[in-house]
This record gives structure tokens, C-alpha cells and sequence, in this order.
């Protein structure tokens, strides 16, 4: 099966993105033909630093490297290495309705906000819509927040294939129950923009700090603590396997567990978890050249699919007079 997904270069990475969306993308390259890109185009409509923007996309490569992405096994490779697909997103945009991005969430929650509009952040699904649809991808690993781009997706392909005939894979989102929602350390969903996350990357005693502020409730010491309302239960939960979260329930229900406790455990699972991959990303940071050697490799590799699906839809459109 084709997958594909893109990460956007956001800066430090967090816990929610790393199980959210990272290692099941990392999984995945083991029996499935993996397509994973840094969405720097996209992320122009919200970063306006040049340096900045370098910054975090060269980051965001280090950072998916070191967690074992294999650019040999897979299709790694930044987005902005991929002309075609602004090409196609030229042309999916004359099959988009209007009123199909005037519905996006993300569009009317910026607006709502009050944060200025552009037609980059507007046209955003339809550039999301190319990113998918370039390579044939079939299944879609995304967070719940990304369902309407997928669907979005599927719309737009739908009416291409209706308008010039069978042409692009229709995709479908895949989100997973159990992950869909990971909260961050004040028990929203975990996400920069609420200041609540657990970075992977950072010092131990910057670990330390955030893990020990999760909110938990008040319930006394000598009472049974509520594992199904708990976030540090739920933060916990990513790095246990099913025995593991039986045994932490087994604690939580039994009088005498103090949070503090299971907050220092935790930090120390935390660090270690994350332990291999930190000297390899350091590695990468340092090594600039192997790292863009690399990504070269992989947006000839991606090209050669993107070209593929283009020409057939230049063909399809007419633009190969
Ligand atoms: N919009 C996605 C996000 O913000 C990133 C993204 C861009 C993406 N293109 C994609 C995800 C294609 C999946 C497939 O997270």
C-alpha cells in the first residue's frame, strides 16, 4: 500500500507529534511503501522569516532522520524539492470549488481569530490536495485535525476524475482511535500553539519541568486515583504496551499512589525512550552536507512518481499541445 503524509516545520518537536504522527509514519516504511515530506511550502502561510523557515525545515529533517526514517527504504524529501507540485496544485485548484475552502476549518479558524488571511492560507487544502494526489497515495496517517484536508482531498480528485476521466487515487484518512487525541501537559489537546507541550529534544531538567507541571486532580493520597481522566495516565499510557498500562492501572487504583512519583518515573521513561536517537540527530545537525546528499536522493526519487502522475495530467487537461 502507498502512504504519504507531511509534517510541517514547526520547531521543536513534541510528544504529540512524535506519536501522533512520526512513529507510525517510521512504522509503516517496514511493509509499506512510505512517502514522508516537510511541508515547508505549507508552511510559508504562517512563518515569515526566510531564516526561521531554513532553520526549522533543516531541523525537522534531522529530527525525522535520527528517529528512523530511511531515506533508502522510503520517499523522504522536502517539499520545496518537488516543483511539480505547484504545478498541480494550479491545476486542481480550476476543479475546486469555492465554496468547498470557504468551509475549511483551519481558514475560518484563523479568520475567526483574527489573523490575517492570505490566498496562500486559503488555497492551502488545494496544495495539500496535490501533495496527496502527485503520488497515487492511498492511505493518508494524519491527526483529527487533518480529516477535512483528506476529505477535501477526496473531493477535489473526485471531480477531477469526474470532469477528464479516471485519473488520480482516491485517498483515504487513516486516524487512529487510541492516538487521536494527545493531551498535552494542562489535559488539552498537546499542540505549540497552546504552550502545553513535552518536547522530545530538549535538556533533561527542561523535561524535568514540564513533566512535573502536568495537572492532576486533587484526590487525596490515601484514595484510588481515576486512571480514565488522568492525563499523566494518558501521557503515560504512549510508552507502555498493554501489560504495562494494566500494571499502572492496578497502581492507580490501589490507595497510596502519589502523582508525584509516577511524574518522576516518568521523566526518566521519557528520556530514555529518546536516548538512541539524540547523538544521531546531533550528528545530522552537524553534518550538513550528508544531509542535503540525502534529500537530494530523495526528491529525484519522489520526482520520478511526481512526474509520472503530472504528465498524465497535463495529458488529461490539455496542457501538452
Ligand atoms: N496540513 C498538514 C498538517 O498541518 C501537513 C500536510 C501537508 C500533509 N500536506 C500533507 C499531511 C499531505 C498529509 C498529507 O499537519
Amino acid at each position: 500500500m502507498r502512504i504519504l503524509s507531511g509534517i510541517q516545520p514547526s520547531g521543536a518537536l513534541h510528544l504529540g507529534n512524535y506519536f501522533a504522527m512520526m512513529k507510525r509514519m517510521i512504522d509503516y516504511q517496514e511493509n509499506h511503501e512510505l512517502f514522508c515530506f516537510i511541508v515547508n511550502y505549507h508552511a510559508l502561510t504562517s512563518v515569515f522569516e526566510g531564516p526561521l523557515l531554513r532553520k526549522q525545515t533543516f531541523e525537522a529533517i534531522c529530527d525525522f532522520m535520527a528517529l528512523g526514517i530511511d531515506p533508502e527504504k522510503s520517499y523522504f524529501y522536502a517539499q520545496s524539492d518537488i516543483p511539480e507540485v505547484t504545478e498541480l496544485t494550479w491545476i486542481l485548484s480550476n476543479v475546486t470549488p469555492l465554496g468547498l475552502l470557504e468551509r475549511g476549518h483551519s481558514f475560518k479558524d484563523k479568520k475567526a481569530k483574527g489573523i490575517p488571511a492570505n490566498h496562500g492560507l486559503f488555497a492551502y487544502p488545494v496544495l495539500m490536495a496535490a501533495d496527496i494526489l502527485l503520488y497515487g497515495a492511498e492511505k493518508i496517517p494524519v491527526g483529527k485535525d487533518q480529516k477535512q484536508h483528506v476529505e477535501m482531498t477526496r473531493d477535489i480528485a473526485i471531480r477531477f476524475n469526474q470532469t477528464y476521466g479516471d485519473t488520480f487515487v482516491i485517498p483515504e484518512p487513516e486516524i487512529p482511535k487510541e492516538i487521536a487525541n494527545i493531551p498535552g501537559i494542562d489535559g488539552q489537546k498537546m499542540s505549540k500553539s497552546y504552550g502545553n507541550t513535552i518536547d522530545i529534544f530538549s535538556e533533561k531538567h527542561e523535561l524535568k519541568k514540564k513533566v512535573m507541571s502536568i495537572v492532576t486532580d486533587s484526590t487525596p493520597v490515601e484514595e484510588p486515583k481515576n486512571p480514565k481522566t488522568c492525563n499523566l495516565f494518558a501521557i503515560y499510557s504512549l510508552f507502555l504496551d498493554k501489560e504495562g498500562k494494566k500494571e499502572l492501572t492496578e497502581r492507580y487504583i490501589k490507595p497510596g499512589l502519589r502523582y508525584g512519583d509516577v511524574k518522576k518515573e516518568l521523566v526518566e521513561v521519557i528520556w530514555n525512550y529518546f536516548e538512541p536517537f539524540r547523538d544521531k540527530r546531533e550528528y545530522y545537525l552537524k553534518h550538513k552536507d550528508d544531509v542535503h546528499d540525502i534529500m537530494k536522493m530523495g526528491a529525484q526519487k519522489a520526482r520520478g512518481v511526481a512526474v509520472k502522475y503530472l504528465t498524465k495530467t497535463r495529458h488529461k487537461v490539455g496542457l501538452d499541445y
